[in-house]
């Protein structure tokens, strides 16, 4: 393999292992929006960018972005994930990407390029902290609504506080934007969080497109009471109300085909062992490539909702509501990247990502692509992640010939690279 792109994964796998160590829990990886752990990382990242020779700096959205400025071009290109992670995480999800990022810096290190690498790693994807995802990435595109500051999270704090208590300036938040004709394009490199590369028994994939996604924020509300006094039949138990509506929920992911839907945080008040459960808040997560079967099912959870709590003599609201649409990547990025992995005598996989990424919103602004890398078992959101070394050299090697053939397509006629 050309350059040092195995000595490099070592590196990278070696610093996955190490920045797992950044957690808000002392067994498993759990690292949300701007929590202290957070810092940590942020030192660890800012050395190995340094020894990259890039210039490390924290926007007021608590991404990190390490900078090689070209004095040819005042455009960029923008490679990495993010850095925060799901509660109880693997150690790969988001960090692999911003480490290939720095390795690919280091690996070009001697080479001139005509435009700015900017290795980025963004505050905030998973939205565990606000209950509200890509909080970093929508800084950058410039989509970030400053009603998102006012967010408290379970203790109370501000998107705002948090921002403010890492050091930085909520109230500048609008400087972490980077305009349209600033980025030439972004570029993620991701774990696939899925089986398709290791069935098809190869290391790389291009994402042609990433599903839609709905979020909400439920509750069903019905009548708190004594647990020994309060007689069966008559009861209006929200816990049971919630409980009909998950088995509802799944059946209609299982019905419907391609639709992932899925309960993942219940929270029963007042939540004693002899109280009937009065209210229950519940979360809801509902994905699919067809942005219409995904409103349709949305649809029709929500009448299924308002259903079961009629007959329990209940109240079903929604408290909240995000969605984003299904992107497609860009053509040209992505063409470029396949050209690279054949270049580099490699065969890629076009695939469709379930998973959300930074990129969603990214692709809104600007020319946007994903590489995804083989992830053995499967498994993601889950501290049984795995991701295997030699498929993060050939990730590497793929990206460095990728940066160098965007370079010639913007190498002005005087430059010549070393
Ligand atoms: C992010 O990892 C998501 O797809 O929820
Ligand atoms: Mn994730
Ligand atoms: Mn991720």
């Amino acid at each position: 393999m050309p350059l040092n792109a195995s000595k490099l994964a070592d590196a990278v796998m070696a610093r996955c292992d190490e920045l797992a160590a950044c957690s808000e829990d002392e067994h498993r990886v759990t690292r949300r929006f701007l929590t202290p752990p957070m810092r940590e990382v942020h030192d660890r990242l800012s050395g190995w960018m340094k020894a990259a020779n890039l210039e490390p700096r924290v926007d007021n959205a608590g991404n990190l972005i390490g900078r090689r400025a070209s004095t040819h071009l005042d455009r960029t290109l923008l490679l990495g994930s993010h850095l925060d992670s799901v509660p109880n995480a693997g150690r790969y999800d988001g960090v692999l990407g911003v480490l290939i990022g720095v390795a690919i810096a280091e690996a070009i290190i001697d080479e001139s390029l005509p435009f700015h690498l900017d290795i980025i790693g963004f505050s905030e994807e998973e939205g565990e902290r606000f209950s509200m995802p890509y909080l970093g990435s929508s800084a950058v595109a410039g989509r970030f609504d400053q009603n998102w500051l006012a967010r408290t999270d379970r203790d109370g704090n501000t998107v705002s506080d948090a921002i403010r208590q890492f050091g930085l300036r909520p109230e500048d938040i609008g400087d972490a934007e980077f305009s349209t004709d600033h980025v030439i394009a972004y570029v993620e490199p991701h774990l696939e969080q899925g089986p398709m590369l290791e069935q098809a028994g190869l290391p790389l994939g291009v994402v042609t497109g990433i599903a839609g996604q709905s979020r909400l924020r439920l509750e069903f509300a019905g009548t708190a009471g004594h647990a020994g006094t309060t007689p069966m039949l008559g009861r209006s138990d929200a816990l049971l109300m919630a409980s009909e509506f998950i088995v509802e929920v799944s059946s209609l992911g299982r019905q419907t085909t391609g639709l992932r839907a899925t309960v993942g945080r219940v929270a029963a008040a007042p939540n004693a062992p002899n109280v009937i459960p009065g209210r229950v808040e519940l979360s809801l997560d509902v994905r699919h490539v067809d942005d219409l079967v995904r409103e349709r099912a949305i649809n029709d959870l929500l009448a299924t909702g308002n259903r079961i709590a009629k007959a329990a003599e209940g109240i079903f609201s929604v408290l909240e509501t995000n969605a984003n649409a299904a992107v497609s990547m860009d053509a040209d990025v992505s063409k470029l990247l396949i050209a690279s992995i054949h270049e580099c005598e490699q065969r890629p996989l076009e695939l469709f990502s379930g998973a959300g990424h930074d990129a969603v919103v990214m692709a809104e602004r600007f020319p946007t692509a994903m590489l995804f890398l083989r992830h053995p078992g499967g498994v993601s959101h889950h501290p049984d992640e795995r991701a295997e070394r030699d498929d993060v050299a050939v990730a590497i090697e793929v990206l460095c010939q990728f940066v160098r053939n965007l370079a010639k397509q913007h190498q002005p006629n005087q430059v010549s690279s070393s």
